[in-house]
């Protein structure tokens, strides 16, 4: 069984990413040996980053306990999708302080990005990857932009068309087979 841990890249009040992550869930949960949820980051009250060394240097001892508690749902992970809007042509300034504020948990674990804004989201991908990479994320190549997003997901149940079913179908197999092989090097690893 493997563990993929969808993180919703925004907070704000009547936020998209939702109701995408809530979509993605469902398809995540179709697939055998996957266990797959949500983490929202609202539920993690993060401080905007505030340690005196950076996560790297931290070995997961946090000072604050929300950061804590985030590590430890985090280290859960094989595997992650990450939602991310495009906020002034980049990804929020939430997730990044999300990221920021882990190191270990994130290593050598897969991602596949999934993105929306009014090129698809394709700058805040663009964004995100330099930051994934930093943190020996193994970022999949492939991802999924979501045009008109607000119009798909307008409704409780969303209008996907064959073409976006068919390239998250293919992300998700790319994550899936990614999460197996790096949990296996990971276990080398240890
Ligand atoms: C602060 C802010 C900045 C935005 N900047 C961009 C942008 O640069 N490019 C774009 O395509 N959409 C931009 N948008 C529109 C968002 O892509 C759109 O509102 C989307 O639904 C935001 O994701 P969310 O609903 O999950 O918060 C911006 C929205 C916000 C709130």
């Amino acid at each position: 069984m493997s563990k993929i841990q969808i993180i919703l890249g925004s907070t704000r009040q009547n936020r998209l990413s939702e109701k995408v992550g809530k979509w993605l869930l469902k398809l995540l949960n179709e697939k055998e040996n996957i266990e797959a949820e949500i983490l929202d980051l609202r539920e993690y009250p993060l401080p905007f980053y505030n340690e005196p060394a950076p996560a790297a240097a931290l070995n997961r001892n946090y000072s604050n306990p929300e950061v804590q508690k985030w590590s430890q749902k985090v280290m859960e992970g094989d595997g992650y999708i990450i939602i991310s809007p495009e906020y002034n042509h980049s990804f929020p300034a939430v997730l990044k302080n999300a990221l920021d504020s882990l190191y270990s948990e994130w290593n050598h674990k897969p991602v596949g990005i999934v993105s929306y804004g009014g090129v698809g989201g394709a700058r805040s991908i663009e964004h995100l990857r330099g930051v994934l990479s930093v943190l020996d994320m193994i970022a999949l190549s492939k991802h999924l932009t979501i045009f008109n997003a607000h119009q798909i997901f307008e409704n409780d149940q969303p209008q996907i068309d064959e073409k976006l079913a068919q390239f998250a179908d293919t992300l998700i197999k790319d994550l899936i087979d990614y999460t197996e092989l790096f949990k296996e090097f990971r276990a080398k690893r240890s």
